[in-house]
């Protein structure tokens, strides 16, 4: 896989593979169908996960091959959890599962604020008894922070610290934002984007994420 690392920002991990960025380009294009939308945000993310995912422990496991008694490597724990932020969070979850398929899903509803633009909780459901698994949250968007430094904090009220951040697009306000609230944790992303705009939008940017995966524009 093609990565950089940012020199601002230690723990973020820009995937920069040409079929990412290709299929990126085609996400940002205003005249992309729902369709085509969501098979591409599934496909990101795929993507995405495959590098979020490299440092997943294995352990070795007794196989037979047809020809002799192998030991096998294999995931340590093959059942991380996922935890979209709810709505577009939701989109990237089958791109995790298409890699990760027993995975457990977690739900967190958080929606911003149209004035203040600070998130609001709405719904919060994790798998119980699991403080040792690894928490991956996922939303396509990074934009001033609020919605993604919330959701870790809520999680670390819960005793979870394994914590993996994936987004689409990031702005540099929301990296810089989540960085001091979490300096700890990584983040992967397929872009860092310019800047926000003056609505809190990231510019290039998507556009709204959830109107765009769900029809509600
Ligand atoms: C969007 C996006 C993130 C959040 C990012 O969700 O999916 O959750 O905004 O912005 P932030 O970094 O400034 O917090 P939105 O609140 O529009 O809700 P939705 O997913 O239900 O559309
Ligand atoms: N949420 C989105 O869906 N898009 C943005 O650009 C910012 C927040």
């Amino acid at each position: 896989m093609v990565l950089s690392h940012h020199p601002d920002f230690e723990q973020l991990t820009i995937v920069e593979h040409p079929l990412v960025q290709h299929k990126l380009s085609l996400l940002r294009d205003k005249v992309t169908s729902k369709k085509l939308f969501r098979e591409l945000v599934n496909e990101i993310t795929l993507l995405l996960v495959y590098e979020a995912s490299k440092d997943l422990p294995l352990t070795t496991k007794t196989i037979e091959t047809p020809l002799e008694t192998f030991q096998a490597p294999v995931l340590r724990d093959d059942s991380p959890v996922i935890v979209p932020i709810l709505r577009a969070g939701l989109g990237m979850v089958d791109g995790f599962l298409r890699l990760l398929p027993d995975a457990s899903v977690g739900h967190i509803g958080l929606y911003r604020d149209e004035t203040s633009f600070e998130p609001q909780q709405y719904y919060f459901k994790i798998p119980k008894q699991s403080e040792d698994r690894q928490y991956f949250i996922c939303d396509p968007m990074l934009a001033t922070g609020g919605s993604a430094t919330k959701a870790v904090t809520l999680l670390k009220r819960q005793k979870i610290h394994k914590i993996i951040f994936v987004c689409i697009v990031a702005a540099p306000k929301g990296i810089d934002e989540f960085t001091k609230a979490h300096p700890e944790l990584p983040i992967y992303t397929a872009s860092l984007d310019r800047e926000l705009n003056d609505k809190k939008y990231i510019l290039p940017g998507l556009g709204d994420a959830g109107d765009r995966l769900f029809g509600t524009l």
